[in-house]
This record gives C-alpha cells, sequence and structure tokens, in this order.
C-alpha cells in the first residue's frame, strides 16, 4: 500500500498546483518539532526563490487550500514558512485497518523481482571462526531476509575460504603425525578410505598447530606451500584429504550457523571458482587490461575521479600463484554465468575495502558485470570487548563461536532462572531465543561501519535499546492478548473474523502509536535500500517505547467499552504483527513467555 508520507504528499501537491504553484514542492517528512506538529512539508521556502514571493505567503495559501481537506487535523502555516501537520484520527484508524488486512501488512514486493546475490559468512574452512566471521553472518542474514521480503530473489552465498594455505599446512602437518597414511605413498595405487584420517577436534588442533610451526620452521612452510600448489594443481592425493577436510569442516560449520539461525542456498567457496582462472587471465590479457608488472601479472585500476592513488590489482604473483582478488573475479564468472544478478552485496570487515575497490573496478572495466549492476560493499567495524581491543574469550583466546553462544545463553538462563515460573526445559528454549537476540540484535543496532563494544551485560538486559528489551514487548502484548482471549471467551480467529476495527484515537499515547504503526513501510525499503539494519533496530526500538508508553497510560483489559477494548486489543496485535516481522527480518523470534 502507498506509504504515508506518500499519501500525504500526493494531498498537499494537489494544494499546490491549485494555488498555481509546481506539484515537487509536496514532499512531506516527519516533524523534527513533535512537540509543534506531527509531519512538515518544507516546500514552500524553496517555491519562495522560484516565485520571487515571501515563503509565509505561499505556506498560507497553500494552507488555507487545505482546509477542508479530511486527511488532517490540522494544517498550519508558520514562520518563515513551514507547513505544520497533523494527521486526522479517523484517517489514521482507516490507514491502520487497511493494513492490517493487507498481505505482508501492506509492503509492496518489487516487480521485476531482480536477482541479488548476498555473500557473507565467509569462513575459512579448518580455520578457526572469528568474530569478523560472526558480523558477518548476522548481517548478512539480514539483509538477505529483507530484499527477500520486498520480492527480490536474493540468493545467499557463504563463500568459503577453502583454497589456501592452510589446505598445505594441514596436509604436511598430518604427514608428519601420521607418516603411514596411503596419501603420502607416491606408490600407493589402490582406493583412498572413506573415512577421514582425523575427527573435527583433531582438525581443530591440527591447523593452530601447523600455523604455528610454519613462522618458526622455514622447512616446514615450504613444504605447505609446495602442497598447496600441488592440491591446487589438482594432484589426487592431496585432493582427497582435502575432501575430508571440506566434508569434516562443513559438517561443523553447518552446524555453527544453525545455532545463529543463518542459512545459505549456496555452500561454494573459492575453490568453485578456479576452473574460470585460466581464461580469466587469458582474456584480461586479451583486452590488453593485464600487463607484466615486477613479475606479477596486474590490471590498473585508476580512475580520473579518484582523489587518492589505487594501487594495480594483483592478478597472478610471480611464482604464478592465484590470488583472493583473482578467486572472487573467477566467482564473479560463475555467479553471471549461474544466475546474472542485479545486484552484488558482500559483507566484510572493512580492512577489505581495498580488495572490493579492486576487484570491482577490473569486474566492470573488463565488462565481466554490467555497467549498471550494481556492486555492494558493506563493511563493518570490529567487535571490541569492554577493554576496547578486538573481542576475546574470558580465557583470553580467540573467540570460539559455539562459546560465545553459549556464554549468552548461560546467563540468560541464569537470569530467567532468578524469579523462575517456567519450567527449566522452557527456560533453556527461552534463553536461546532471548540470547539470539540478544547477540544478534547488539550488533544490529550499531551502524555496520562502525565499531562496537560487546557487553554481554548489557546486551542481555531487558531495559534500554537490546534485543531482549524488544522480546519484552512482544511477550507482553501476547499476554495481554490472551487474558482478553479468556476474558472475553473469544478465540484469535473469533477477533480476526469479527468486524472489529481500529477506532480513531483518543489518547495521545494511542495516537503515537499508531502513528508509529505507518512508518513501517518506509522504515523496511530504507533499511534495504541502504543495507542498514540498525534502521530497522531503531524502529522497532522506538516502536516498543510508544507501545509501553500507551500499555502504561491506558487500562486495556479494564476498558468498560466493549468497542473501544476491541479497538485497542486490535491495534495491539497490529504492533505485535509489526514486531515480528521486523525481528524475524532481523534474524531472530520471541519466546511465548519470559
Ligand atoms: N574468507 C574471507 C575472510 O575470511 C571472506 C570472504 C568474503 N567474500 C568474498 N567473496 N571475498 O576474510
Amino acid at each position: 500500500m502507498e506509504k504515508i508520507l506518500n499519501c500525504m504528499a500526493v494531498e498537499i501537491a494537489t494544494a499546490f498546483q491549485a494555488c498555481g504553484y509546481d506539484k515537487s514542492y509536496a514532499k512531506v517528512t516527519l516533524s523534527n518539532r513533535p512537540d509543534l506538529c506531527e509531519f512538515q512539508c518544507n516546500g514552500a521556502m524553496a517555491a519562495a526563490k522560484v516565485y520571487k514571493k515571501k515563503p509565509i505567503d505561499i505556506a498560507t495559501q497553500v494552507t488555507d487550500q487545505l482546509k477542508d481537506c479530511s486527511m488532517f487535523s490540522n494544517v498550519a502555516a508558520v514562520m518563515p514558512g513551514f507547513i505544520n501537520i497533523r494527521l486526522n484520527e479517523s484517517y489514521l484508524a482507516d490507514y491502520l485497518n487497511q493494513m492490517k488486512t493487507e498481505e505482508k501488512l501492506g509492503v509492496e514486493e518489487v516487480k521485476t523481482h531482480d536477482t541479488i546475490i548476498v555473500d557473507y559468512g565467509g569462513a575459512n574452512v579448518a580455520k578457526p571462526l572469528h568474530v569478523g566471521h560472526l558480523r558477518s553472518a548476522i548481517i548478512g542474514e539480514s539483509i538477505k531476509r529483507m530484499g527477500r521480503f520486498l520480492g527480490y530473489h536474493v540468493i545467499g552465498d557463504v563463500h568459503l575460504g577453502d583454497w589456501g594455505l592452510q589446505m598445505g599446512l594441514i596436509i604436511e602437518e598430518l604427514r608428519d603425525r601420521k607418516p603411514d597414511l596411503p596419501y603420502f605413498d607416491e606408490a600407493f595405487a589402490g582406493e583412498y578410505p572413506e573415512e577421514a584420517p582425523f575427527t573435527i577436534s583433531e582438525l581443530e588442533d591440527i591447523y593452530p598447530k601447523a600455523s604455528k610451526k610454519s613462522k618458526e620452521n622455514e622447512e616446514f612452510k615450504n613444504r605447505a606451500q609446495e602442497a598447496t600448489r600441488r592440491l591446487q594443481e589438482g594432484y589426487e592425493p592431496f585432493r582427497a584429504i582435502w575432501k575430508h577436510i571440506m566434508s569434516i569442516s562443513l559438517a561443523d560449520l553447518k552446524k555453527n550457523y544453525k545455532s545463529l539461525d543463518v542459512t545459505f542456498d549456496l555452500w561454494k567457496g573459492e575453490s568453485d571458482a578456479q576452473v574460470y582462472i585460466p581464461n580469466l587471465i587469458q582474456d584480461l590479457q586479451d583486452q590488453g587490461l593485464a600487463y607484466e608488472s615486477q613479475g606479477a601479472l596486474v590490471v590498473d585500476i585508476k580512475e580520473e575521479s579518484d582523489s587518492k592513488e589505487f594501487p594495480p590489482c594483483i592478478i597472478r604473483k610471480s611464482d604464478g600463484a592465484a590470488l583472493y582478488a583473482t578467486s572472487d573475479l573467477g566467482t564473479i564468472l560463475e555467479r553471471e554465468k549461474d544466475f546474472a544478478p542485479s545486484k552484488y552485496i558482500y559483507i566484510t570487515d572493512k580492512r577489505q575495502e581495498l580488495h572490493f575497490i579492486q576487484v570491482f573496478r577490473v569486474a566492470k572495466k573488463a565488462g565481466y558485470v554490467k555497467k549498471d549492476t550494481d556492486m555492494i560493499h558493506l563493511m563493518f567495524g570490529t567487535m571490541n570487548g569492554k577493554d576496547g581491543k578486538p573481542f576475546k574469550t574470558r580465557e583470553g583466546g580467540l573467540m570460539r563461536l559455539e562459546k560465545l553462544v553459549e556464554e549468552i545463553n548461560e546467563a540468560v538462563y541464569a537470569r530467567i532462572m532468578e524469579n523462575r515460573t517456567v519450567s527449566s526445559e522452557e527456560a533453556r528454549e527461552t534463553a536461546r531465543m532471548i540470547g539470539l537476540a540478544a547477540l544478534k540484535y547488539g550488533d544490529l543496532s550499531n551502524q555496520a561501519s562502525k565499531d562496537y563494544i560487546f557487553d554481554m551485560d548489557r546486551f542481555i538486559s531487558f531495559e534500554g535499546n537490546t534485543g531482549p528489551y524488544i522480546l519484552y514487548t512482544i511477550v507482553r502484548i501476547k499476554s495481554i492478548l490472551a487474558k482478553y482471549e479468556e476474558l472475553t471467551n473469544r478465540t484469535k480467529e473469533d477477533l480476526l473474523e469479527s468486524e472489529g476495527r481500529i477506532l480513531p484515537a483518543v489518547g495521545q499515547t494511542e495516537k503515537a502509536l499508531m502513528l508509529m504503526l505507518t512508518r513501517y513501510h518506509e522504515v523496511i525499503e530504507t533499511s534495504f535500500a541502504e543495507t542498514a539494519p540498525h534502521k530497522l533496530c531503531q524502529f522497532i526500538y522506538e516502536l516498543s517505547d510508544v507501545f509501553n508508553k500507551f500499555y502504561n497510560s491506558v487500562m486495556i483489559l479494564k476498558e468498560e467499552d466493549a468497542q473501544r477494548q476491541e479497538s485497542y486489543i486490535h491495534l495491539i496485535s497490529l504492533t505485535k504483527k509489526v514486531l515480528e516481522i521486523c525481528i524475524d527480518l532481523l534474524g531472530f523470534e520471541a519466546p511465548e513467555r519470559m
């Protein structure tokens, strides 16, 4: 359905035109003086310059024109030429009544259903997940959900780091530990075992040890590099080990992502890009874009409008190894072939900024993506501990994702059990939901590009701008609705079928709640268009706040006028639906009780 600001703008445009002014001046925004009005139109100021009149005269003419318009309860021209607007209560109620019957509460899907690739998660196989991967997963999942809700054909790809030096390190460490394995017997001609020569916990031990060793032992490092090269060339025994590493790590990664309610449509990785690379390199040379520089093959990416120097993109190192950028270009070729997306959204740490500038520019220059394909790098800052340094676990080690989730769940569980009202089993499940909301909201409510402090105590608090506070608000509404059903012997279905309507607001907090609900459509669109989940968070925080003010000022269950009471019930049930849709888009859900 039409966004409320547009509905108003259309009405005001007619008034501008009737007074002889262009309708483009009729833009309506939320008021920045909520004490004076709900909305405002500043068009008379801009029009004044063009029509050489005083702004206040234009504003007055336009407001006179709108005197009898049923959409507004008050339209006033104020110095120096603002048009201050209050919405009519009946109009507002009608708007919400329509909203509650519409699919997705009136959010309209895009007609074209364009394909968008969201590249997030980005875990590196066999290496520990770090906070950057956590942020990427959380932010990406939300972007994906929003896009899909708006009707785009969104494809989420985890894009694993599964083709780097870590593989050679693991292979050589394995050789040192178990030299008798058939993979290391050059003469072996049989079938390699089905079963992996290590468990996940062994694998978790192998990589860090090997990585450390390579820093102290030159010979080992060389061997690892050589093994990586042979793997990449397709050496059969190493390929077989690689497959084991992949299947074991993938099972573990899937478990980890599942615990975050993060899912992917594609589990592709850097290894899938490799088949495209030889042609890619050839093509970049044929096009005259790639040239030799100090033994390496590079593509210039400078543009005239650049205000700083950008180094060329290295496509192949002097030792012949392909690189991260090459791999990303190969992946673009694959994605173009499979999906021809109109937009790419990559979600990584901001330290990869230059990498993506290079990749995007080469892809455009070489014509691998269309000129108008939108290439977005959504960069995020660091999650820091309370000491302001990158987050570490309590023991000071690298963050293990399971550990982090477990710690939050434990803390929430303890809090729930303090004033225990539910069984410990239910408390466990509730703690999981609240914990996830705390973690995700704690992250998403910050503008992505900024660093933020992971403050567990604050994140799990039921008060303030937190995930649990939002859940608490939803649970509160659920409880009122249940009591109402009990009190009136009506079921949810009953209520849905009834002709019951939201009535025009009589109270101030009631109107404030109603006005806030009308922002829903705009907020979802903007949050996605600007890849800014924090805007959605800000909205549900404000919505929860106005709801709680309403709840504190109106005795819903004691209301004696049955029609008025039913109107309240419809209003809070719409509030609940809006909150539930929004938290689903952010990637978490609310329990029944807490
Ligand atoms: N594996 C990379 C890392 O850990 C992230 C991958 C991001 N996606 C991409 N297409 N480069 O930093």
